[in-house]
Protein backbone atom coordinates (compact mmCIF):
# COMPACT_ATOMS: atom_id res chain seq x y z
CA UNK A 1 0.00 0.00 0.00
CA UNK A 2 1.59 3.17 -1.21
CA UNK A 3 0.62 6.92 0.34
CA UNK A 4 0.20 8.52 -3.12
CA UNK A 5 -2.41 8.33 -5.98
CA UNK A 6 0.06 8.09 -9.67
CA UNK A 7 -2.95 9.99 -11.28
CA UNK A 8 -2.12 12.70 -8.85
CA UNK A 9 1.30 13.27 -9.59
CA UNK A 10 1.05 13.07 -13.32
CA UNK A 11 -0.27 15.60 -15.29
CA UNK A 12 -0.40 16.41 -19.32
CA UNK A 13 1.89 19.63 -18.52
CA UNK A 14 3.33 19.32 -15.14
CA UNK A 15 4.68 16.74 -12.92
CA UNK A 16 4.32 16.63 -9.45
CA UNK A 17 8.20 17.01 -7.40
CA UNK A 18 7.80 14.04 -5.49
CA UNK A 19 8.45 11.99 -8.26
CA UNK A 20 11.46 12.97 -7.65
CA UNK A 21 12.32 13.14 -4.40
CA UNK A 22 10.28 10.33 -2.50
CA UNK A 23 12.03 7.36 -1.66
CA UNK A 24 8.76 5.47 -1.69
CA UNK A 25 8.12 6.24 -5.15
CA UNK A 26 11.57 5.53 -6.16
CA UNK A 27 11.28 1.89 -4.31
CA UNK A 28 7.64 1.69 -6.64
CA UNK A 29 10.07 2.42 -9.65
CA UNK A 30 12.28 -0.43 -8.78
CA UNK A 31 9.26 -2.86 -8.62
CA UNK A 32 7.26 -1.81 -11.30
CA UNK A 33 9.74 -0.05 -14.08
CA UNK A 34 13.04 -1.47 -13.26
CA UNK A 35 11.58 -4.78 -12.37
CA UNK A 36 9.39 -5.06 -15.39
CA UNK A 37 10.92 -3.08 -18.75
CA UNK A 38 13.84 -4.17 -20.89
CA UNK A 39 17.17 -3.57 -18.78
CA UNK A 40 20.41 -2.91 -20.91
CA UNK A 41 22.95 -5.38 -19.68
CA UNK A 42 25.97 -5.03 -21.24
CA UNK A 43 27.91 -6.19 -24.80
CA UNK A 44 28.42 -9.63 -25.98
CA UNK A 45 32.41 -8.27 -26.80
CA UNK A 46 32.71 -8.46 -22.95
CA UNK A 47 32.86 -11.63 -22.55
CA UNK A 48 34.32 -13.08 -25.77
CA UNK A 49 35.37 -16.45 -24.10
CA UNK A 50 33.60 -19.36 -22.28
CA UNK A 51 33.73 -18.57 -18.52
CA UNK A 52 34.45 -14.56 -18.80
CA UNK A 53 31.73 -12.62 -16.88
CA UNK A 54 30.41 -9.18 -16.35
CA UNK A 55 28.48 -8.35 -13.16
CA UNK A 56 26.11 -5.59 -13.16
CA UNK A 57 22.43 -4.80 -11.22
CA UNK A 58 19.15 -4.60 -12.68
CA UNK A 59 17.85 -1.39 -10.32
CA UNK A 60 18.98 -3.52 -6.49
CA UNK A 61 18.51 -6.81 -8.13
CA UNK A 62 22.48 -8.22 -8.55
CA UNK A 63 22.43 -10.26 -11.87
CA UNK A 64 25.62 -11.88 -13.88
CA UNK A 65 26.45 -11.76 -17.74
CA UNK A 66 28.39 -15.25 -18.64
CA UNK A 67 29.65 -17.14 -21.69
CA UNK A 68 29.16 -21.13 -21.19
CA UNK A 69 31.06 -23.51 -23.13
CA UNK A 70 28.84 -23.83 -25.62
CA UNK A 71 29.11 -20.24 -26.57
CA UNK A 72 25.85 -19.11 -25.07
CA UNK A 73 25.79 -15.47 -23.25
CA UNK A 74 23.36 -16.21 -19.93
CA UNK A 75 22.39 -13.28 -17.39
CA UNK A 76 22.08 -15.00 -14.39
CA UNK A 77 20.89 -13.79 -10.94
CA UNK A 78 24.01 -12.92 -8.95
CA UNK A 79 22.32 -14.87 -5.45
CA UNK A 80 23.70 -18.06 -4.42
CA UNK A 81 20.90 -20.74 -4.05
CA UNK A 82 21.76 -21.79 -0.64
CA UNK A 83 21.53 -18.56 1.48
CA UNK A 84 21.62 -15.80 -1.17
CA UNK A 85 24.84 -14.64 -0.64
CA UNK A 86 26.08 -12.97 -3.91
CA UNK A 87 28.16 -15.29 -5.63
CA UNK A 88 30.35 -13.14 -8.05
CA UNK A 89 31.85 -10.58 -6.53
CA UNK A 90 34.22 -9.25 -9.10
CA UNK A 91 32.91 -6.62 -11.64
CA UNK A 92 34.31 -9.23 -14.45
CA UNK A 93 36.66 -12.13 -14.85
CA UNK A 94 37.29 -15.30 -16.07
CA UNK A 95 36.06 -18.49 -13.86
CA UNK A 96 35.60 -22.18 -14.98
CA UNK A 97 32.75 -22.42 -12.53
CA UNK A 98 31.27 -20.14 -10.07
CA UNK A 99 31.88 -20.61 -6.30
CA UNK A 100 29.69 -19.03 -3.68
CA UNK A 101 32.47 -17.82 -1.02
CA UNK A 102 30.24 -18.69 2.16
CA UNK A 103 29.85 -22.36 2.17
CA UNK A 104 31.62 -22.76 -1.30
CA UNK A 105 28.33 -24.02 -3.45
CA UNK A 106 29.72 -24.37 -6.94
CA UNK A 107 28.01 -23.79 -9.86
CA UNK A 108 28.07 -24.20 -13.65
CA UNK A 109 28.49 -21.39 -16.06
CA UNK A 110 24.71 -21.96 -17.05
CA UNK A 111 23.79 -21.19 -13.28
CA UNK A 112 23.12 -24.71 -12.57
CA UNK A 113 24.16 -25.98 -9.13
CA UNK A 114 27.19 -28.33 -9.76
CA UNK A 115 28.15 -29.28 -6.01
CA UNK A 116 27.50 -29.32 -2.33
CA UNK A 117 30.59 -29.42 0.39
CA UNK A 118 29.74 -31.97 3.00
CA UNK A 119 26.96 -32.75 0.95
CA UNK A 120 25.88 -36.71 3.02
CA UNK A 121 24.03 -33.86 5.61
CA UNK A 122 21.08 -33.52 2.81
CA UNK A 123 20.54 -37.08 2.98
CA UNK A 124 16.54 -38.06 3.57
CA UNK A 125 15.77 -34.40 2.91
CA UNK A 126 14.03 -33.34 -0.44
CA UNK A 127 17.09 -31.31 -0.99
CA UNK A 128 17.79 -32.46 -5.28
CA UNK A 129 20.91 -31.00 -6.91
CA UNK A 130 18.97 -30.84 -10.19
CA UNK A 131 16.13 -28.30 -8.40
CA UNK A 132 16.18 -24.81 -10.48
CA UNK A 133 15.28 -23.27 -6.37
CA UNK A 134 19.00 -24.38 -5.55
CA UNK A 135 20.67 -22.84 -8.82
CA UNK A 136 21.94 -19.38 -9.97
CA UNK A 137 18.84 -18.84 -11.77
CA UNK A 138 18.65 -17.43 -15.61
CA UNK A 139 16.88 -14.11 -15.54
CA UNK A 140 12.84 -14.41 -17.09
CA UNK A 141 13.98 -13.52 -20.25
CA UNK A 142 17.53 -12.33 -22.07
CA UNK A 143 17.65 -10.68 -25.55
CA UNK A 144 20.70 -9.93 -27.81
CA UNK A 145 20.33 -7.43 -30.30
CA UNK A 146 23.14 -7.08 -32.63
CA UNK A 147 25.78 -7.97 -29.38
CA UNK A 148 23.77 -5.67 -27.10
CA UNK A 149 21.91 -7.69 -24.45
CA UNK A 150 19.09 -6.94 -22.60
CA UNK A 151 17.05 -8.76 -19.76
CA UNK A 152 14.00 -8.34 -17.85
CA UNK A 153 13.49 -9.34 -14.36
CA UNK A 154 9.34 -10.28 -15.79
CA UNK A 155 8.58 -13.38 -17.31
CA UNK A 156 5.74 -10.93 -19.18
CA UNK A 157 5.67 -7.92 -21.14
CA UNK A 158 6.57 -6.91 -24.83
CA UNK A 159 8.73 -8.59 -26.92
CA UNK A 160 12.24 -6.89 -27.36
CA UNK A 161 11.49 -5.95 -30.83
CA UNK A 162 8.17 -4.51 -29.50
CA UNK A 163 9.70 -2.99 -26.66
CA UNK A 164 12.06 -1.00 -29.36
CA UNK A 165 10.55 -0.32 -32.17
CA UNK A 166 11.87 2.19 -34.23
CA UNK A 167 14.76 2.16 -31.72
CA UNK A 168 16.26 -0.61 -32.66
CA UNK A 169 17.67 1.61 -36.35
CA UNK A 170 19.73 3.15 -33.63
CA UNK A 171 21.00 0.14 -32.35
CA UNK A 172 21.19 -1.43 -36.13
CA UNK A 173 23.12 1.85 -37.11
CA UNK A 174 25.99 1.64 -34.54
CA UNK A 175 27.06 -1.45 -35.84
CA UNK A 176 26.23 -1.06 -39.46
CA UNK A 177 29.04 1.77 -39.07
CA UNK A 178 31.18 -0.85 -38.53
CA UNK A 179 33.06 -2.27 -41.49
CA UNK A 180 32.43 -5.55 -40.19
CA UNK A 181 28.89 -5.05 -39.21
CA UNK A 182 29.91 -5.34 -35.50
CA UNK A 183 30.84 -3.61 -32.48
CA UNK A 184 33.60 -4.16 -29.61
CA UNK A 185 33.39 -2.70 -26.35
CA UNK A 186 36.83 -1.57 -25.27
CA UNK A 187 38.04 -0.86 -21.32
CA UNK A 188 35.51 -0.39 -18.57
CA UNK A 189 33.39 2.10 -18.68
CA UNK A 190 33.57 5.58 -17.22
CA UNK A 191 31.38 5.60 -13.94
CA UNK A 192 30.30 8.33 -12.18
CA UNK A 193 27.72 9.09 -9.41
CA UNK A 194 25.26 11.40 -9.66
CA UNK A 195 23.93 13.42 -6.91
CA UNK A 196 20.17 12.81 -8.69
CA UNK A 197 17.34 11.20 -9.38
CA UNK A 198 17.49 9.11 -12.61
CA UNK A 199 15.33 10.63 -14.73
CA UNK A 200 16.86 13.79 -14.45
CA UNK A 201 19.04 12.45 -16.25
CA UNK A 202 17.31 10.47 -18.60
CA UNK A 203 15.06 13.72 -19.61
CA UNK A 204 18.49 15.73 -20.11
CA UNK A 205 19.73 13.94 -23.06
CA UNK A 206 16.41 15.56 -25.46
CA UNK A 207 16.52 18.95 -23.47
CA UNK A 208 17.31 20.91 -26.11
CA UNK A 209 16.68 24.18 -24.25
CA UNK A 210 19.24 23.69 -22.24
CA UNK A 211 22.42 23.41 -23.89
CA UNK A 212 22.59 26.90 -25.03
CA UNK A 213 22.09 28.09 -21.53
CA UNK A 214 24.29 25.17 -19.21
CA UNK A 215 26.99 24.88 -21.27
CA UNK A 216 27.05 28.45 -22.60
CA UNK A 217 30.63 29.40 -20.92
CA UNK A 218 32.27 26.58 -23.30
CA UNK A 219 29.94 26.82 -26.25
CA UNK A 220 30.99 30.83 -26.19
CA UNK A 221 34.89 30.17 -25.59
CA UNK A 222 34.75 27.63 -28.97
CA UNK A 223 33.00 30.03 -30.62
CA UNK A 224 36.03 32.37 -29.85
CA UNK A 225 38.52 29.93 -30.78
CA UNK A 226 37.16 29.54 -34.08
CA UNK A 227 36.51 33.28 -34.83
CA UNK A 228 39.99 33.52 -34.20
CA UNK A 229 41.99 31.18 -36.60
CA UNK A 230 43.06 32.46 -40.29
CA UNK A 231 40.56 31.62 -42.61
CA UNK A 232 41.89 27.79 -44.20
CA UNK A 233 42.55 26.62 -40.82
CA UNK A 234 42.14 23.12 -40.05
CA UNK A 235 40.27 22.95 -36.95
CA UNK A 236 41.22 20.12 -33.75
CA UNK A 237 38.68 17.56 -33.33
CA UNK A 238 38.17 18.90 -29.95
CA UNK A 239 36.26 22.12 -31.63
CA UNK A 240 34.12 20.24 -34.18
CA UNK A 241 32.75 18.51 -30.94
CA UNK A 242 32.50 21.37 -28.84
CA UNK A 243 31.30 23.53 -30.65
CA UNK A 244 27.97 22.39 -31.82
CA UNK A 245 26.92 22.35 -27.75
CA UNK A 246 26.60 26.11 -28.34
CA UNK A 247 24.27 25.84 -30.96
CA UNK A 248 21.24 28.53 -31.51
CA UNK A 249 17.47 27.37 -30.47
CA UNK A 250 16.60 27.77 -34.35
CA UNK A 251 19.09 25.04 -34.57
CA UNK A 252 17.84 22.19 -31.88
CA UNK A 253 14.32 23.07 -33.28
CA UNK A 254 15.00 21.79 -36.75
CA UNK A 255 16.95 19.08 -35.47
CA UNK A 256 13.37 18.15 -34.20
CA UNK A 257 12.34 15.44 -31.42
CA UNK A 258 11.02 11.63 -32.25
CA UNK A 259 8.96 10.32 -29.47
CA UNK A 260 8.95 6.69 -29.50
CA UNK A 261 6.10 4.15 -27.62
CA UNK A 262 7.56 3.12 -24.17
CA UNK A 263 8.89 6.21 -23.06
CA UNK A 264 11.75 6.22 -25.80
CA UNK A 265 12.91 9.08 -27.75
CA UNK A 266 15.41 10.42 -30.11
CA UNK A 267 16.55 13.97 -31.63
CA UNK A 268 18.35 14.47 -35.12
CA UNK A 269 17.47 11.63 -37.67
CA UNK A 270 19.14 13.44 -40.81
CA UNK A 271 21.02 15.89 -38.87
CA UNK A 272 22.62 16.28 -35.42
CA UNK A 273 25.05 18.11 -33.36
CA UNK A 274 27.56 15.21 -34.86
CA UNK A 275 26.59 16.02 -38.27
CA UNK A 276 29.58 17.90 -39.40
CA UNK A 277 32.51 16.43 -37.59
CA UNK A 278 35.22 16.06 -40.85
CA UNK A 279 35.59 12.66 -42.57
CA UNK A 280 38.34 10.31 -40.34
CA UNK A 281 40.81 8.69 -43.40
CA UNK A 282 40.30 5.49 -44.22
CA UNK A 283 37.25 5.38 -42.70
CA UNK A 284 35.11 5.95 -45.87
CA UNK A 285 36.98 3.34 -47.89
CA UNK A 286 36.78 0.90 -45.30
CA UNK A 287 32.83 1.10 -45.51
CA UNK A 288 32.47 1.27 -49.32
CA UNK A 289 34.82 -1.78 -49.38
CA UNK A 290 32.24 -3.46 -47.49
CA UNK A 291 29.33 -2.00 -48.31
CA UNK A 292 29.46 -0.32 -51.72
CA UNK A 293 28.84 3.14 -51.97
CA UNK A 294 25.07 3.21 -52.26
CA UNK A 295 24.38 1.58 -48.56
CA UNK A 296 27.76 3.53 -47.41
CA UNK A 297 25.83 6.41 -47.94
CA UNK A 298 22.70 5.23 -46.58
CA UNK A 299 24.08 4.08 -43.25
CA UNK A 300 26.05 7.22 -42.70
CA UNK A 301 22.93 9.38 -43.54
CA UNK A 302 21.59 8.55 -40.50
CA UNK A 303 22.49 10.66 -37.51
CA UNK A 304 20.62 10.63 -34.46
CA UNK A 305 21.87 12.82 -31.67
CA UNK A 306 20.72 10.80 -28.15
CA UNK A 307 18.18 8.36 -28.49
CA UNK A 308 17.26 6.74 -24.78
CA UNK A 309 16.11 3.52 -24.73
CA UNK A 310 13.71 3.93 -21.60
CA UNK A 311 14.57 3.83 -18.87
CA UNK A 312 18.09 2.58 -18.76
CA UNK A 313 19.96 2.64 -22.32
CA UNK A 314 20.83 5.86 -23.95
CA UNK A 315 23.22 5.53 -27.48
CA UNK A 316 24.51 8.08 -29.85
CA UNK A 317 24.69 6.33 -33.66
CA UNK A 318 27.37 9.06 -35.23
CA UNK A 319 29.76 9.38 -32.25
CA UNK A 320 29.66 5.81 -31.21
CA UNK A 321 29.30 6.56 -27.62
CA UNK A 322 26.67 5.19 -24.74
CA UNK A 323 25.63 6.02 -21.46
CA UNK A 324 23.91 3.96 -19.03
CA UNK A 325 21.99 4.52 -16.25
CA UNK A 326 22.13 2.90 -12.87
CA UNK A 327 19.87 3.86 -10.45
CA UNK A 328 20.86 3.82 -6.63
CA UNK A 329 18.62 5.94 -4.63
CA UNK A 330 15.86 8.15 -4.48
CA UNK A 331 18.98 10.53 -4.92
CA UNK A 332 21.56 8.82 -6.25
CA UNK A 333 22.30 7.93 -9.87
CA UNK A 334 25.22 5.88 -11.65
CA UNK A 335 25.65 6.86 -15.20
CA UNK A 336 28.45 4.57 -16.96
CA UNK A 337 30.00 6.02 -20.47
CA UNK A 338 30.97 3.15 -22.53
CA UNK A 339 33.11 3.34 -25.47
CA UNK A 340 33.45 0.71 -28.39
CA UNK A 341 35.87 -0.29 -31.19
CA UNK A 342 33.65 -0.42 -34.50
CA UNK A 343 35.16 -3.27 -35.77
CA UNK A 344 37.20 -3.00 -39.30
CA UNK A 345 37.63 0.88 -38.73
CA UNK A 346 40.63 2.81 -38.59
CA UNK A 347 41.85 3.54 -34.48
CA UNK A 348 40.74 7.21 -35.23
CA UNK A 349 36.87 6.14 -34.75
CA UNK A 350 38.01 5.02 -31.72
CA UNK A 351 40.12 7.88 -30.59
CA UNK A 352 37.34 10.23 -31.52
CA UNK A 353 34.35 8.62 -29.27
CA UNK A 354 36.85 8.63 -26.10
CA UNK A 355 38.46 12.24 -27.40
CA UNK A 356 34.07 12.83 -26.92
CA UNK A 357 33.65 11.19 -23.69
CA UNK A 358 36.69 13.08 -22.39
CA UNK A 359 35.48 16.01 -23.79
CA UNK A 360 31.58 16.46 -23.11
CA UNK A 361 30.81 13.59 -20.81
CA UNK A 362 33.50 12.28 -18.29
CA UNK A 363 33.52 13.23 -14.94
CA UNK A 364 36.51 16.20 -15.61
CA UNK A 365 35.17 17.39 -18.95
CA UNK A 366 33.51 20.79 -19.88
CA UNK A 367 29.95 19.62 -20.67
CA UNK A 368 28.83 16.84 -18.26
CA UNK A 369 29.68 18.76 -14.89
CA UNK A 370 27.25 21.64 -15.65
CA UNK A 371 24.45 19.01 -16.28
CA UNK A 372 25.50 17.26 -12.76
CA UNK A 373 25.33 20.83 -11.55
CA UNK A 374 21.71 21.58 -12.63
CA UNK A 375 20.51 18.28 -11.53
CA UNK A 376 21.50 19.19 -7.79
CA UNK A 377 20.06 22.58 -7.90
CA UNK A 378 16.88 20.93 -8.83
CA UNK A 379 17.35 18.67 -5.66
CA UNK A 380 17.93 21.72 -3.99
CA UNK A 381 15.50 24.58 -5.44
CA UNK A 382 12.83 21.67 -5.51
CA UNK A 383 12.39 21.52 -1.46
CA UNK A 384 11.37 24.50 -1.71
CA UNK A 385 7.85 25.11 -0.10
CA UNK A 386 6.64 27.30 -2.85
CA UNK A 387 4.86 25.48 -6.31
CA UNK A 388 5.26 21.81 -6.09
CA UNK A 389 4.93 21.72 -10.05
CA UNK A 390 7.71 20.81 -12.33
CA UNK A 391 6.75 22.35 -15.45
CA UNK A 392 7.27 20.53 -19.66
CA UNK A 393 4.62 22.09 -21.11
CA UNK A 394 6.96 23.51 -24.08
CA UNK A 395 5.21 22.33 -27.29
CA UNK A 396 1.94 21.21 -25.76
CA UNK A 397 -0.17 22.48 -28.02
CA UNK A 398 1.62 21.15 -30.81
CA UNK A 399 1.45 17.21 -29.90
CA UNK A 400 -2.36 16.83 -31.54
CA UNK A 401 -0.02 17.26 -34.45
CA UNK A 402 3.27 15.09 -33.76
CA UNK A 403 2.15 11.95 -35.37
CA UNK A 404 3.76 10.25 -38.06
CA UNK A 405 3.96 6.37 -38.17
CA UNK A 406 7.07 6.21 -36.32
CA UNK A 407 6.58 7.93 -33.66
CA UNK A 408 5.37 11.62 -32.74
CA UNK A 409 7.51 14.32 -33.83
CA UNK A 410 7.82 17.67 -32.77
CA UNK A 411 10.39 20.70 -33.02
CA UNK A 412 13.24 20.00 -31.17
CA UNK A 413 12.97 22.67 -27.92
CA UNK A 414 9.28 21.18 -27.52
CA UNK A 415 9.33 18.93 -24.24
CA UNK A 416 7.27 16.23 -26.12
CA UNK A 417 10.17 13.59 -25.01
CA UNK A 418 9.66 14.63 -21.33
CA UNK A 419 5.50 14.55 -21.57
CA UNK A 420 6.12 11.01 -23.44
CA UNK A 421 8.40 9.34 -20.55
CA UNK A 422 6.02 10.40 -17.98
CA UNK A 423 2.80 9.21 -19.85
CA UNK A 424 4.64 5.68 -20.12
CA UNK A 425 5.80 6.31 -16.17
CA UNK A 426 2.57 6.16 -15.34
CA UNK A 427 1.57 3.28 -16.54
CA UNK A 428 4.10 1.45 -15.18
CA UNK A 429 4.08 2.99 -12.21
CA UNK A 430 0.23 2.29 -12.11
CA UNK A 431 0.09 -1.31 -13.80
CA UNK A 432 3.62 -2.48 -13.49
CA UNK A 433 3.29 -2.40 -17.52
CA UNK A 434 3.61 -0.02 -20.15
CA UNK A 435 1.58 -0.85 -23.38
CA UNK A 436 2.90 1.76 -25.08
S1 LIG B 1 25.17 -18.77 0.89
FE1 LIG B 1 26.22 -19.58 -0.78
S2 LIG B 1 26.95 -21.45 -0.16
FE2 LIG B 1 25.83 -20.74 1.52
FE1 LIG C 1 23.76 19.07 -21.28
Amino acid sequence: MVSFEISDLIQENRIDKSVYLDPEIFELEMQNIWAKAWIFIGHDSQVPHAGDFYTTDIGRSPVVMVRAKDGQVHVLHNRCGHKGAKVAGKKCGNVAGFRCPYHGWSYKLDGALRGVPNRHGYENTDFDIKDPQFSMTPLARVANVRGFVFASLSPEGPSIEEFLGDAIATINNVADRAPEGEIEIVCSPLRYEHDCNWKMFVENLNDAMHPMVAHASVGQAAKSYLADQPEGTVYPKEAEIIFPFGSSYKFFDEMKVTALKYGHSYMGGQSSIHTGYSDIPDYMDAMEAAYGDTKTKEILSQNRHNTIIYPSFTLKDAIQAMRVVRPVSVDKTIIETWHFRLKGAPDEMLKRTILYSRLINSNASMVGPDDWDCYRRMHEGLQSHSSKWVDMRRGLSADSKATQSKGAQSFGTSDLSFRNQYRVWAKYMNTGTSDA
